[in-house]
């Protein structure tokens, strides 16, 4: 399994763009571990933690733009962003308690990928647009 370099579509915020490419490389750096034929376990699970992380920053930098603009889809794309961080902790959790490597695949090989590449080209896209209006106006956004 390997996410395409151009899976993910580009946005007019490139934090926003750089933010999914870290998280496009950090699952391509997965995917071998998830198909060795002895998987290390330790080195997945740090690979899960840092991944979670990475996720809960970036989602937490998008609804903290969109707070700034006064987005008023906000609440529809924050939603998406707990629902997906309750469905990314859920399979972690599950892993961590069954080891169950067919099912964590499923979730990163299948799932959140395209989870994340219709995110990106709906919710993403149509935000990062607005927030650019805002920037081109002279106003300040908050991105690390
Ligand atoms: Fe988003």
């Amino acid at each position: 399994m390997h996410i395409a370099d151009n899976a993910f579509m580009p946005q007019e915020i490139p934090a926003m763009t750089q933010l999914h490419e870290e998280e496009r490389v950090m699952l391509n750096a997965l995917y071998p571990l998830l198909a060795q034929a002895t998987p290390d376990i330790a080195s997945i699970d740090a690979h899960l933690d840092a991944l979670l992380q990475h996720t809960t920053v970036h989602f937490e930098q998008e609804n903290r733009n969109m707070l700034i603009i006064e987005f008023r889809p906000y609440p529809v794309h924050k939603d998406e962003h707990d629902l997906a961080l309750s469905a990314m902790t859920s399979a972690f959790d599950h892993w961590k308690a069954s080891r169950d490597l067919p099912v964590l695949r499923h979730y990163l090989e299948t799932e959140l990928p395209a989870w994340l590449q219709q995110h990106i080209a709906t919710m993403d896209m149509i935000t990062a647009r607005f927030l650019k209006m805002h920037q081109d106006k002279g106003g300040v956004l908050a991105f690390a």
